[in-house]
């Protein structure tokens, strides 16, 4: 009966009603509250999922979980949803996630009994206990530990594992799909198992009992082989925040606040050369990541002083010439995927300062993955002709109209910052529409939309929301929004790094470019709001009970959100833009702000794209976009569909 009643109401109503009735648990700051993005699948406590196929974090050896969770980020091991969630995180960050995992004490299911003949479980129990001297095997219990409950820092335990997770464990290290940190003993070991061995220890592992209050030895034995297995170097706890602070696990040149960075390392972070010139995992500045582009992929080349592989034998013209006129040391003209497009404006003096930079650079022998790109594209020619059309080696043309301040905005927007790669429209030829400067785009390849930095109801800045955008580009996250996908990187590589001068200079220089400034969403009268699709009742009486199920506890009944924890929806220009890419994006794969010095423990959003049919999340985020003052048209079950089938 209330159903139907409710049926009946307008959204508004609706959404005060939910107000009254949602129970939502008091929010309290803890590693559980951070971690829920987590335990969606892994579990309360991290105990594992129902039915075992998320594995079970609690009481693993921290430095094991850690090396896991760096494996997922830099590729050695593949589950697209969960390397999303953590790419954004510091190695300090994920440390501390591991910490917590493993001092959880949860009891373990009972073991499952095997439908295994005798003769494979006694094979699986003597390859545990003793191994194959004849293939020289080694016993899993000489690494494992004697009862198999792992050790600290890094050995697993190998009981209380699903049969099918260790199936597929071994199998993945046998096709290298899991890999390890180097050296790499279980891939190793895997690679002398047999298929009839792997399911024979796979049969007898899952079938024993995990011992009454088992837990990992406190530390390896002196002599365990698994004292030679690989892993990472733990973060060093600083004195300056008494908490583990981002220590990269391949040494970066570049830590430490702004003031502490030489003229030439702060305008490396100004251009963000790491972000496109480091590969996932890669020492930074080496070099191999690919920029893929519609004609192509284009690998951004080693950046380190390398005599062979990277700029070595480069003098200080050369640099010069690739930035300003895109031509590399032999003279061949670069792919517009490096943005010297935008670079063509940096001045001497600052290419010089950045060319010092990149020679401090610990030399790193790694030569460029060769360019996979479609003919013509491949060619010279094609390149010498797009240049022509669209490029000219250009020099900052300062407006002496203007402010000091607004022309340092310019410099950094247009040049070196290079933001309208992003924010520019671009034509047909992958070529920057400059009649439309920062008005928007669709990001090339990528279902992300980046937004329109003139208009403020979009990404534009103006008085009113000034400062939160200037909070969104130093810290990842503000009251009323955070950053997600490709801008999350540009603001823990780059923005984030940039000085409070350099900062409020920007907002000069935006603020000017934004057109006729339109009051936000939230403080516009009901009267002069557009008129908007409205949706059937029924789509919006099944959003706002998705909402109620799945979104309420985090982001609130009135959509407010909880402080710089839990973004407000309402009145957040994200879930209003009109392009509803990067909406749909963030509720099928979630994700975590970026980890930045102001916000270096960021919470996380965990992703539906498991749980919400395409129609579900469709009047889900009808609902959030005509909620609480919000006024944007209804989402399609079609975009939601569209954004599923577009990530791999
Ligand atoms: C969408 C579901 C999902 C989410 C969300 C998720 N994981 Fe996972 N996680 C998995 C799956 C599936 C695996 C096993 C993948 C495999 O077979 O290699 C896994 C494996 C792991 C492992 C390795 C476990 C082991 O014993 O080797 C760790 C550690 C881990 N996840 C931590 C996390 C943390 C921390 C988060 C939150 C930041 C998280 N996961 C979020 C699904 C998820
Ligand atoms: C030389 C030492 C060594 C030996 C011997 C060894 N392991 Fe391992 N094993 C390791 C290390 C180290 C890891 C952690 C790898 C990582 O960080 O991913 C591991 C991890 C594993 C995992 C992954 C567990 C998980 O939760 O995902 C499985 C499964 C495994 N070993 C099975 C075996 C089996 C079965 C044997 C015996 C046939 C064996 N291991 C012998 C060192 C060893
Ligand atoms: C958006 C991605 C991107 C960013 C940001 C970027 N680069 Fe590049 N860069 C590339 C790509 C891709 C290439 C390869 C172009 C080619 O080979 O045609 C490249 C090439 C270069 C080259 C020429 C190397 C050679 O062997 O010819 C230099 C020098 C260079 N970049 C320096 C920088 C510096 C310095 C910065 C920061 C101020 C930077 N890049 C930022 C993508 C990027
Ligand atoms: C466990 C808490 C949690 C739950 C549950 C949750 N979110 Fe979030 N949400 C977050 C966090 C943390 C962020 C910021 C990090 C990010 O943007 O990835 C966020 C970000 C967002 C954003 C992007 C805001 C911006 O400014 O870019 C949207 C939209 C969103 N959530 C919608 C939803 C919807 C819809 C649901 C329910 C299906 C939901 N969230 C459930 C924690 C949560
Ligand atoms: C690699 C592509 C890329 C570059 C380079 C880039 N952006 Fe973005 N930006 C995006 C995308 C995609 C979004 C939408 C996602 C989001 O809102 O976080 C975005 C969002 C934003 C937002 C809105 C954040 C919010 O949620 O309100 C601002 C402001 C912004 N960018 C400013 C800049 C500035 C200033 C620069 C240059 C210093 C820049 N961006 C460079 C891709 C980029």
């Amino acid at each position: 009966m209330l159903r139907s009643f409710m049926r009946l109401l307008p959204l508004f109503l609706l959404a005060w009603l939910f107000s009254l009735t949602a129970q939502a648990a008091p929010f309290e700051d803890s590693m559980a509250q951070r971690t829920q993005a987590c335990t969606v699948c892994h579990g309360k406590d991290g105990r594992a999922g129902p039915d075992g196929y998320y594995p079970r974090l609690a009481g693993k050896p921290a430095g094991y979980l850690y090396n896991q969770l760096l494996n997922f980020r830099d590729g050695r091991r593949h589950y697209g949803l969960m390397a999303g969630l953590v790419a954004p995180l510091s190695d300090a960050y994920l440390l501390e996630i591991a910490q917590y995992f493993s001092a959880l004490d949860v009891s373990y299911p009972a073991p499952v009994a095997s439908t295994a003949p005798a003769q494979v479980l006694a094979r699986g129990r003597t390859l545990a206990l003793n191994g194959d001297a004849s293939q020289k095997l080694p016993a899993c219990t000489s690494c494992h530990g004697a009862a198999l409950t792992g050790a600290a820092p890094h050995v697993p335990g190998l009981l209380g594992l699903p049969r099918d997770y260790l199936n597929a464990q071994l199998g993945a290290w046998q096709t290298r799909q899991r890999q390890a940190m180097a050296p790499d003993c279980m891939a190793h070991i895997a690679g002398q198992l047999s298929s009839a061995d792997v399911s024979a220890l796979a049969h007898w592992l899952s079938s024993q009992p995990v011992p009454a209050k088992a837990k990992p030895l406190a530390v390896l034995a002196p002599d365990s082989p698994a004292l030679r297995c690989g892993k990472a170097a733990w973060p060093t706890p600083t004195a300056s925040t008494g908490s583990t602070r981002a220590v990269p696990s391949t040494p970066s040149p570049i830590q430490g606040q702004p003031a502490a960075l030489t003229t030439g390392a702060y305008l490396a972070r100004v251009g963000n050369c790491m972000s496109c010139h480091t590969a996932q995992g890669g020492a930074p500045y080496a070099g191999g990541r690919g920029i893929d582009t519609p004609f192509g992929t284009v690998f951004a080349g080693n950046l380190t002083p390398d005599p062979n592989t990277g700029l070595g034998r480069w003098s200080a013209d050369d640099f010069w010439r690739a930035m300003h006129e895109g031509r590399s040391r032999d003279g061949h003209l670069l792919y517009p995927a490096f943005p010297y497009t935008n670079f063509t404006q940096l001045s001497r003096t600052d290419a010089d300062a950045l060319f010092g930079f990149l020679k401090t650079l610990a030399p790193v022998s790694q030569a460029n993955t060769p360019h996979a790109l479609r003919w013509p594209y491949s060619t010279q020619t094609a390149l010498a002709a797009w240049r022509a059309l669209y490029f000219k080696p250009g020099a900052f043309q300062a407006d002496s109209s203007r402010s000091a301040e607004w022309n340092r905005g310019a410099y950094l927007v247009r040049g070196l910052g290079h933001c309208s790669a992003c924010h520019t429209p671009r034509n047909a030829l992958g070529a920057s529409q400059n009649s439309a400067e920062l008005g928007g785009s669709m990001m090339p390849l990528q279902n992300w939309y980046a937004p329109s930095l003139r208009n403020p109801q979009e990404a534009g800045l103006n008085e009113a929301n000034q400062a939160h955008r200037l909070t969104l580009l130093a810290g990842g996250v503000s009251v009323q929004g955070a950053v997600t996908g490709p801008m999350a990187e540009v603001v823990q590589n780059s923005t984030q790094h940039w000085s409070r001068q350099d900062l409020d200079a920007m907002a000069v220089f935006l603020k000017s470019v934004a057109a006729s400034p339109s009051p936000s969403p939230q403080s516009a009268p009901q009267s002069a709001r557009p008129s908007t699709p409205t949706s059937s009742s029924a789509a919006v009486t099944q959003g706002a009970k998705l909402y109620d199920k799945h979104c309420v506890q985090c982001h609130g009944a009135q959509g407010a959100g909880v402080g710089q924890a839990y973004p407000a929806l309402a009145g957040n220009s994200a879930v209003t833009l009109r392009n509803t890419a990067n909406l749909v994006q963030t509720v099928l794969y979630g994700g975590f702000a970026p980890a930045t010095r102001d916000n270096p423990r960021p919470f996380g959003m965990p992703p539906y794209v498991l749980e919400l049919k395409d129609q579900d999340t469709a009047a889900l985020l009808t609902f959030i976009r005509q909620a609480w003052g919000n006024q944007a048209p209804a989402v399609t079950e079609l975009e939601v569909n569209r954004a599923r089938n577009l990530r791999p």
